[in-house]
């Protein structure tokens, strides 16, 4: 199907309501909740088990996607509670679900935010949207991927940059960058955004999320590996049902009726 759903982070990303949306019917069920990650963890998991979800939109409030992790709540935390807490690891789940989401930045995005949005897979930016990795002003460093994954993206003179000065980048560089794939008015993100899930549900699913795994795999192997991954995995989808229907539709000049077989 061509259905989306659609998760809510809020500015500190704190006690912010995180759950389904369904904000074209208004018909969504909201669940506040004291812990963003577990919120996110919970609703990814629920939405990975729903057949009937084919992408995923992780979107903010106008002034922010995310300010980053909540800067009073860790002023206090030992070395010892972070190693034993295993500090930050809740957010791993964002990065490995297996459906496509996109992130939908309006406003801020820094530290734990603009790493949020870059475990997403695709990054929409309204024009506004500022992306910036601050942890270095507060005496730490980025640890939820801001050194790792920006740096993949944005390549190292960048990216040193940013976490070395915390100076923020806009949603036009951001874009030049290829950080976010496109920048739209702040008012269409949202609209945008459910625009490009709705076309990524109109291909099969099970596809999808093989593709999704294709290119994730370029991020964390050798070109030699990841060549050999992508070329076994084009060849299973010759085992698909979906891609003899995609075939036959095309030649027979009509839609594709994916059962996601
Ligand atoms: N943690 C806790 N509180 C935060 C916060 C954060 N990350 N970001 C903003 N707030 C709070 C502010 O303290 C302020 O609270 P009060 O109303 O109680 O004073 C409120 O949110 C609004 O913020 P401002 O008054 O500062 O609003 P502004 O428009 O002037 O600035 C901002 C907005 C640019 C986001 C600014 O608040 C800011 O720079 N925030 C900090 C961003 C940051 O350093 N993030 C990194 C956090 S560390 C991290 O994320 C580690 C990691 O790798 C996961």
């Amino acid at each position: 199907g061509s259905n989306w759903e659609f998760i809510k982070t809020d500015v500190t990303g704190e006690k912010k309501n995180v759950g389904r949306d369904h904000t074209e019917s208004s018909q969504g069920t909201e669940c506040p909740l004291q812990r963003p990650h577990e919120g996110i963890s919970t609703a990814l998991q629920q939405f990975s088990k729903d057949k009937s979800i084919a992408a995923i939109v992780l979107t903010g409030s106008e002034k922010a996607f995310a300010a980053g992790a909540d800067i009073k709540e860790m002023v206090g935390n030992t070395y010892s509670q972070c190693i034993q807490g295993n500090f930050l690891n809740d957010w791993v789940e964002v990065a490995r679900t297996q459906k496509p989401i996109i992130a939908a930045v309006n406003g801020y995005a820094l530290g734990g935010g603009c790493e949020l949005a870059m475990m997403c897979d695709i990054i929409y930016a309204g024009d506004k949207a500022k992306f910036g990795q601050p942890e270095i002003a507060l005496g730490t460093i980025p640890g939820a991927g801001g050194t790792q994954r920006l740096t993949r993206v944005v390549g190292k003179s960048k990216a040193m940059e940013m976490c070395l000065t915390g100076n923020m980048i806009s949603a036009q560089e951001a874009e030049k960058l290829g950080l976010a794939s496109k920048v739209v008015p702040a008012d269409q993100l949202l609209a945008e955004a459910i625009k490009l899930a709705e076309k990524i549900g109109t291909h099969s699913s099970l596809i999808v999320q093989l593709c999704k795994e294709s290119v994730n795999t370029a991020y964390e192997t050798t070109l030699q590996e990841g060549l050999k991954f992508e070329r076994r995995t084009f060849h299973a989808t010759f085992s698909t049902a979906d891609r003899k229907e995609g075939m036959t539709a095309f030649a027979e000049k009509r839609p594709a009726n994916f059962t996601n077989e």
